[in-house]
């Protein structure tokens, strides 16, 4: 069979610009650890005035440097031989908190990566891969690439897209935070609503232990707890609102946790479901945003599932039609689709 040299060229090309982001991911880990993009963004630097403020070798800070500029991550003048951050690789790069903040999303890659030998084994026996089983770069990642995007859209943006949601929150109201993680959302909740209880679960203990210390350090410790407990049968009832932020699709049973969160809430309460971006079919997610999902899921979401009860392997890019069949299997009767992001399916059921 004749090679077409063309498509074998595009395809080359693709190759160097994958292989480059790959290898320039480790620099970006290292440089975000180093405080190098935050003491770039102090002001544009030679080599050895960013060597001296952020006490680092200059021989190797000008190889990094390099990397840097020819990845479009920093900007280098060649006439007065500095680099320096634009305002807009400052604020992804160098401004933790910032709405466009990516460094943790490198984390989660390094996790990806330590994990290869164990993918590799159960990829073979078809056994799971627990959360709890990753490196803790994946727990400190998540939450650094998630909490941006919670602070932008959650409560200026999702809850006012459920129907009486904020006002009951403004009121005081029962929450649950389900498979919270580090407590990001539940602090930003709990930060904006001061009149609401709320509770953060999760099976991880190590992660629960990180959201207690958070909520103290973010001074809501009063009105927000953490407890180990897993989706399908959590503590407590009448909540007026049970939220799920991108762990549904990880849970072995998701079927058991939806009809468990419909037990826990008031006849009038409502869930929430936050769930990565997918379009229901393949096809549809064959794009750069389902390449990184798809990617994370084969790696970390569809082998967490596998290795809890049931195994269901929902996968980071379900889609709304298998989510809808996820929770009206657990008993909901009302479902849409609130709001969404590039990033994120918002979703609202109702009992
Ligand atoms: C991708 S992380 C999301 C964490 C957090 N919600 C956030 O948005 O930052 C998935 C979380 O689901 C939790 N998880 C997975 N299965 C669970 C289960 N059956 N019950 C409770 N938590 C679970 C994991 O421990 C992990 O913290």
């Amino acid at each position: 069979m004749a090679l077409n040299e063309a498509k074998l060229n595009d395809f080359m090309g693709r190759f160097v610009g994958d292989l480059g982001a790959v290898m320039h991911a480790a620099t970006i880990v290292v440089g975000d650890q180093l405080g190098l993009y935050k003491g770039l963004a102090e002001g544009p630097s030679d080599v050895e005035t960013l060597a001296r403020r952020t006490e680092t070798d200059p021989r190797y800070l000008r190889e990094w440097l390099s990397a840097q500029a020819a990845s479009g991550y920093v900007e280098y003048d060649p006439v007065t031989r500095q680099f320096s951050l634009s305002e807009e690789q400052a604020f992804a790069l160098a401004e933790e908190g910032s709405p466009a903040f990516i460094p943790g999303a490198f984390q989660i890659a390094v996790a990806q990566f330590k994990a290869i030998p164990k993918m590799a084994r159960v990829m073979r026996s078809g056994l799971g891969l627990g959360w709890h089983e990753h490196d803790t770069a994946l727990f400190h990642g998540t939450e650094r690439f998630f909490r941006p995007g919670y602070v932008a859209n959650l409560v200026s943006n999702w809850i006012p897209k459920l129907d009486g949601v904020e006002a009951r929150l403004q009121a005081g109201a029962r929450v649950a935070d389900v498979g919270c993680g580090h407590g990001a959302s539940t602090i930003i909740m709990a930060q904006a609503f001061p009149k609401s209880d709320f509770v953060g679960f999760d099976y991880h203990e190590p992660s629960i232990e990180h959201a207690r210390r958070a909520a103290t350090e973010a001074g809501v410790a009063d009105r927000v707890h953490f407890e180990v407990a897993r989706a399908q049968d959590f503590p407590g009832n009448s909540y007026d609102l049970v939220a799920v932020f991108d762990c549904l699709h990880d849970m072995g049973d998701p079927v058991g946790a939806a009809a468990h969160v419909r037990a826990s809430l008031k006849p009038d309460g409502t869930w929430l479901i936050v769930e990565p971006f997918a379009n229901d079919r393949l096809e549809d997610n064959l794009n750069p945003v389902g390449r990184v999902f798809y990617s994370a899921s084969t790696f970390i979401c569809t082998p967490a599932s596998r290795s809890q009860e049931v195994g269901a392997c929902l996968g980071a890019q379900a889609g709304e039609a298998r989510l809808r069949d996820v929770v009206t299997q657990g008993g909901f009767s009302r479902f849409r689709r609130a709001t969404e992001t590039p990033f994120n399916l918002v979703l609202e059921a109702r009992p």
